[in-house]
């Protein structure tokens, strides 16, 4: 079946019209921060957050997230919360407010620095501290609290838990109410046994994850990690015929969701008029005349590859020196998580990749590498991917990575090539991606001069499969999914 608002909208009406529905992440989807004086909402970069807003804004109910933004309080119309989008609103965003400690221990701390490089296998050790991990369980805490005040009857209420923020918000939700149905989704890689084990309250995460009825991650794969890990870790009875776990007689099911993207707002943002005037500024300003474009598109983080992509194009300009002042690449990368050491040397080390690699090949006004840090909104972004003749994703390990999908559904002239690592979540649907290997840039390097010389009929046909592909495999699909398995939970008594 296809799946879009309109019928994921009946879905809800016909079956889960009774029912509030109640979602909690950390980031928020709506920020507001001051502009010359002026309160305005921006939307963070985070594909997750702008994934779930389709799903809210076509469903109703409830978003609890943690302010974030320096006007957000101010931006509240009633008490701690807001009805959003600003423009055409639809559901009420509950914001929760943390402590400059609390954010510093269970947010960078805890989630950042402990259970992030935990579940990415990117080579980056995973710091466990038991300070962070106590702030962490008493934010996990303060959620509860805040989402039990928001329950009207706790027998029609699904809380929709997005993230490893909140791995013992389940099981303190259903110890509180036990009739509640709790979910979450795990947007991040779950790693196997041998890499979970060395984290000493593993115990205490895997129970608070077994608090809830369903739990999904993106592949089967991950899936598969966890059950193992419990299994060699809890008093449990894992039933691989059941995808289920049953914990003291209580059932999780657990299964693979692949997260997706709402196709059609990207590709109308590619369409608007205005992305198109955007895109002739950009050309303009970045002296881009006459250039090939490549594109990357990550926060700035450990986990995405940018180190190894600039390493990758150093080889490419010096092994194809033809495609000097003849390809431009730029990467938008908005810095992120600041606070954690290994965030601010990644940043300093990408600034003096950069640094080296335009004084080396640069010349008049032509750059190879154009960096960008600041923060786009999602349509400017939509300009990029427009401008963009390839994508470059080369994580090193992502649970999904949307990016993938939205150049895809982005590229609406049916042009581009789409460069994907294999370890990203999105590489199990997209085949017909080329495919690189992060951790080796001369291959990199290499796929990156095979796109731009590949005939164009070719690169269109991979395009097209893709787009099918995303336009099918969307949001709404996977908000379907998520809702039906919900629906046919055993019901408690
Ligand atoms: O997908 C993983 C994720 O942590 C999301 O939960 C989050 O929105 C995104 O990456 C960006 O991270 P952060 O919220 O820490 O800026």
């Amino acid at each position: 079946m296809f799946w879009d608002k309109d019928n994921l909208k009946r879905l809800i009406e016909e079956r889960l019209s009774d029912f509030q529905i109640i979602l909690v992440s950390n980031r928020e989807p709506y920020m507001h921060i001051y502009k010359g004086g002026e309160v305005e909402t921006i939307i963070p970069a985070s594909g997750m957050a702008i994934a779930l807003d389709s799903l809210m804004q076509t469903c109703g109910g409830t978003w609890v997230a943690a302010g974030s933004g320096e006007a957000d309080r101010e931006a509240c119309t009633d008490g701690d919360s807001l009805i959003v989008p600003p423009q055409a609103p639809r559901y009420k965003l509950r914001r929760l407010w943390l402590t400059r400690q609390e954010e510093n221990d269970y947010y960078y701390g805890f989630s950042n620095e402990a259970l992030w490089p935990l579940c990415h296998v990117a080579y980056t050790r995973p710091r466990f501290d038991s300070g962070q991990w106590e702030t962490y369980k008493s934010v996990n805490r303060k959620f509860a609290e805040v989402v039990l005040s928001e329950v009207a009857d706790p027998r029609r209420t699904i809380v929709f838990i997005q993230d490893y923020h909140f791995a013992l918000l389940p099981r303190m939700l259903k110890e509180a109410e036990p009739n509640l149905v709790v979910s979450q989704f795990w947007h991040i890689p779950w790693p196997n046994y041998e890499i979970f084990r060395i984290c000493p309250w593993g115990p205490e995460i895997l129970d608070g994850l077994l608090g809830n009825d369903l739990l999904g991650f993106h592949l089967q794969y991950h899936c598969n990690n966890f059950f193992d890990t419990v299994d060699r870790t809890l008093e449990a009875r894992v039933d691989l015929e059941r995808f289920s776990i049953f914990r003291q007689e209580r059932e999780t099911r657990v299964r693979p969701f692949p997260i997706s993207i709402d196709f059609d707002r990207f590709e109308a943002w590619a369409r608007a008029p205005q992305t198109q005037r955007r895109l002739q500024e950009l050309r303009h300003s970045l002296s881009l005349g006459g250039l090939k474009v490549g594109l990357g598109v990550d926060r700035l983080d450990y986990t995405k590859g940018i180190p190894e992509r600039l390493e990758a194009l150093d080889i490419f300009f010096r092994k194809y020196p033809r495609y000097q002042q003849r390809f431009t690449f730029i990467q938008l990368g908005p810095q992120s998580r600041l606070h954690i050491p290994s965030y601010r040397q990644l940043n300093a080390l990408v600034d003096s990749l950069l640094e080296e690699i335009n004084s080396q090949y640069g010349q008049g006004r032509w750059k190879p590498v154009i960096m960008l840090k600041g923060h786009y909104s999602q349509e400017e972004v939509v300009a990029f991917y427009q401008l963009a003749d390839l994508i470059v994703i080369n994580s090193l390990h992502d649970g999904m990575n949307l990016v993938a999908k939205e150049y895809v559904a982005s590229r609406v002239q049916g042009e581009g090539a789409l460069l994907l690592s294999p370890f990203t979540g999105a590489a199990r649907e997209l085949t017909g991606a080329y495919t690189v290997n992060p951790y080796n840039p001369e291959e990199i390097a290499d796929t990156i001069f095979l796109a731009l010389e590949n005939e164009a009929e070719q690169k269109a046909s991979r395009l097209a499969a893709m787009r099918a592909w995303v336009q099918e495999h969307n949001i709404f699909q996977w908000s379907a999914h998520f809702l039906q398995a919900l629906i046919h939970l055993p019901k408690e008594d």
